[in-house]
């Protein structure tokens, strides 16, 4: 089938296999020709099949020499359909690790139940038998809590008084106010039972009490703080308390894996595309200023550099030493002042109709079609290309 971008509101409805292979094989080249690092061996990456998940994972296998067992929910193609690219993506990394004779397995399903903790404690158990990393990288819009059956849902939206900022619609380029209106306090309880820690926590206490958790075990989840002009929408807002809870779950899961020696860590990361931020909000504007910025300064990271960075300066830095306990902010390059005074400074012009975004809207536009495996000059978008995908490895 011949596979040309369908959008469908914030999200691409198609993907390409060969472009979404050319990301995964780019981010896999990128961590090869960077230092080998002495990390983890045995790898647990929740939420593996995109964005700052999947980085972690090529980080831990290519970089660290790791097996890697993933778990993520993607679909693969159906009738007039594509896969999506979170399946394509998870394909290549199967193929690329088995060529490069590393162990890997992913398990495709809702790991938020108990089934698929229960499928990858089976499969530990069987391959690994103890795992000396857990990435925990969900971004997800709904979750069924498996206790009570119970059906949350995430909303983005600001806490106490509607916010009013700048956003821009990426197909016109226009720009123009939006209004959001504050949440509720039941979404904000629902956001926080998504996004929050309870089912990292939940993950954890599984694999404690499975006996899967290596001696000196880690463990990781992500973070955003981001500046001023976000905070209203961002960190000020539901996504934000959801954020706290994940803060306060990792100082408890400190204490729980005391008994293994284990550390539970919050990494605080960079705005960047991806499908969940794409849909924020006011964030794309602010994000196609600061990639310009950070650009003029050579100082901009994607996925990949953030978590090989994560990785080699501070989870296994050298000596083992790094300043922060749980909260580790890689996000210190786009927080620089000079860069966010720059940032702001371009705001406002663009605000005030006094400068061109035309060209950061096209790029931005680009990079998010990128996830999707589109706008890649070295692929030919006129070939059939096989919209079925699968690997015995995908579970
Ligand atoms: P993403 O949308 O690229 O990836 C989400 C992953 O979660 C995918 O692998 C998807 O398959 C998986 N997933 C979703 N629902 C699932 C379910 N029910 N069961 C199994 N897997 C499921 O998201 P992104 O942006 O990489 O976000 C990951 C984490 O990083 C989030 O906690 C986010 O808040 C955080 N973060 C993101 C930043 C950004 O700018 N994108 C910045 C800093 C932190």
């Amino acid at each position: 089938m011949i596979i040309k971008p369908k959008f469908r509101g914030f999200v691409c409805a198609t993907a390409h296999p060969e472009g979404c292979a050319y990301l995964v094989k780019k981010q896999i080249q990128y961590v090869k020709a960077e230092q080998q690092l002495e990390g983890p061996k045995r790898v647990l990456v929740i939420g593996a099949s995109t964005g700052y998940g999947l980085a972690s994972r090529i980080v831990a296998a290519f970089g660290c020499g790791a097996s890697t067992i993933g778990v993520s929910l993607e679909k693969n193609a159906l009738h007039n359909t594509t896969a999506t690219a979170g399946w394509y993506n998870t394909v290549t990394f199967e193929k690329e690790a088995a060529a490069a004779g590393l162990y890997s397995r992913s398990i495709n399903g809702d790991a938020f139940s108990n089934e698929i903790k229960e499928k990858t404690i089976e499969l530990i158990k069987q391959d690994l038998k103890k795992i000396d990393l857990v990435v925990y990288s969900i971004a997800a819009p709904r979750r069924t809590d498996p206790a009570t059956g119970e059906m949350s849902s995430s909303v983005i939206k600001p806490i106490g008084k509607p916010f009013t900022s700048k956003t821009i619609n990426l197909n016109s380029h226009d720009l123009y106010d939006v209004t959001l209106e504050p949440a509720s306090e039941e979404e904000i309880r629902q956001t926080v039972k998504v996004m929050g820690g309870e089912d990292w926590q939940l993950w954890l206490e599984t694999l404690e009490n499975a006996g899967v958790l290596a001696e000196g075990v880690k463990t990781v989840s992500y973070s955003y703080i981001g500046p001023e002009l976000t905070y209203p929408i961002y960190t000020g807002g539901t996504i934000g308390k959801a954020k706290e809870h994940l803060v306060a779950t990792a100082k408890l899961l400190n204490d729980q894996l005391e008994s293994v020696g284990g550390q539970a860590f919050v990494s605080v990361n960079k705005a960047l595309v991806t499908q969940a931020s794409a849909a924020i909000p006011v964030v794309p504007l602010y994000l196609m200023l600061l990639t310009k910025v950070m650009e003029s300064k050579n100082i901009n990271e994607d996925c990949i550099e953030q978590i090989y960075r994560l990785f080699a300066d501070r989870l296994y830095a050298a000596g083992g030493r790094f300043d922060e306990t749980t909260v580790i902010r890689i996000d210190d390059r786009e927080l620089r002042e000079d860069v966010q005074a720059e940032v702001l400074q371009l705001w406002e012009q663009v605000c005030s109709g006094n400068q061109d975004v035309s060209g950061a809207v096209e790029r931005f536009r680009r990079e998010f079609l990128n996830l999707f495996g589109f706008e890649y000059e070295n692929i030919d978008y006129e070939q059939e290309s096989e919209a079925e995908q699968g690997h015995p490895h995908i579970l």
